[in-house]
């Protein structure tokens, strides 16, 4: 059997580092760490307002990280000349308001699908696998591969969220046909977002979703166990 990836999302590092602005904790120590203890691949989202993760950040992870750097990002013409430059190996086309908290919704490929396809052609001529955030929706699974995307990553926020035994199965329902439908249209398939120790475990049985993009809970556990059982423990519950 082909085990699950797992992506850990080290931008919560960088948040505790700008609220003092100092040097650490330094993103890119935990993302070494990460990957000795098992990690997959090292995700960053890259924000419009730099509020965690720095430039400096994503130029030495494309020097250090040794497995998969998947930089999380607006599609604006800022960040596509960052991405020429860094080469990260898979970028990951998320939606971006300067007032969130953290990326809310998945990004609604349907209603810009002409500019999508012009940004994901020009991300792949640099050789960058690209991936779509995007929300649990068949009409939006459909409009990613008609974007040429290579690869979809399913907002899994709603299921995390979801209160009672109904909501949270219809969530999983949604999240299981998306995934078969973009794994038929020949895409690859991650999910992300919310996950925990607690709530991982169910989404499993969905065999296409073969890479998982985990941070807050990570880092959260790592405040009392430690970076390296953190990443273990959780890449165990991925592959039982
Ligand atoms: N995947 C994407 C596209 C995200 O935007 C985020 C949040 O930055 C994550 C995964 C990780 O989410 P969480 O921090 O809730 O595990």
């Amino acid at each position: 059997m082909v085990l699950r990836r797992l992506g850990v999302n080290v931008d919560h590092v960088a948040t505790m580092r700008q609220s003092r602005r100092t040097l650490y904790p330094d993103p890119v120590t935990a993302a070494a760490l990460c990957e000795l203890a098992g990690a997959d691949q090292i995700t960053v989202h890259l924000r419009e307002d730099r509020r965690h993760i720095q430039e400096r950040d994503v130029r030495i992870l494309r020097q250090t990280v040794a497995t998969s750097l998947n930089l999380e990002m607006a599609a604006t013409q800022e960040m596509l000349k960052i991405c020429y430059d860094v080469k990260p190996d898979i970028a990951t086309l998320v939606p971006e308001r300067r007032e969130e908290l953290t990326t809310e919704g998945g990004l609604d490929v349907q209603h810009q699908r002409d500019a999508l396809k012009k940004f994901v052609a020009s991300l792949k001529d640099a050789d960058i696998e690209v991936s779509l955030f995007i929300d649990p929706d068949l009409d939006q699974v459909r409009a990613a591969h008609r974007v040429e995307a290579e690869a979809i990553e399913i907002h899994t926020g709603k299921f995390c969220e979801a209160r009672g035994a109904a909501e949270r199965a219809a969530e999983l329902q949604r999240i299981a046909d998306a995934a078969l439908t973009a794994h038929k249209l020949g895409m690859r398939v991650a999910a992300g977002h919310g996950l925990n120790y607690h709530n991982v475990s169910e989404l499993l049985t969905i065999e296409p979703v073969t890479e998982y993009n985990i941070g807050h809970s990570i880092i959260a556990q790592a405040i009392f166990v430690g970076l390296p059982a953190a990443v273990t423990e959780m890449k165990r519950l991925l592959n039982p």
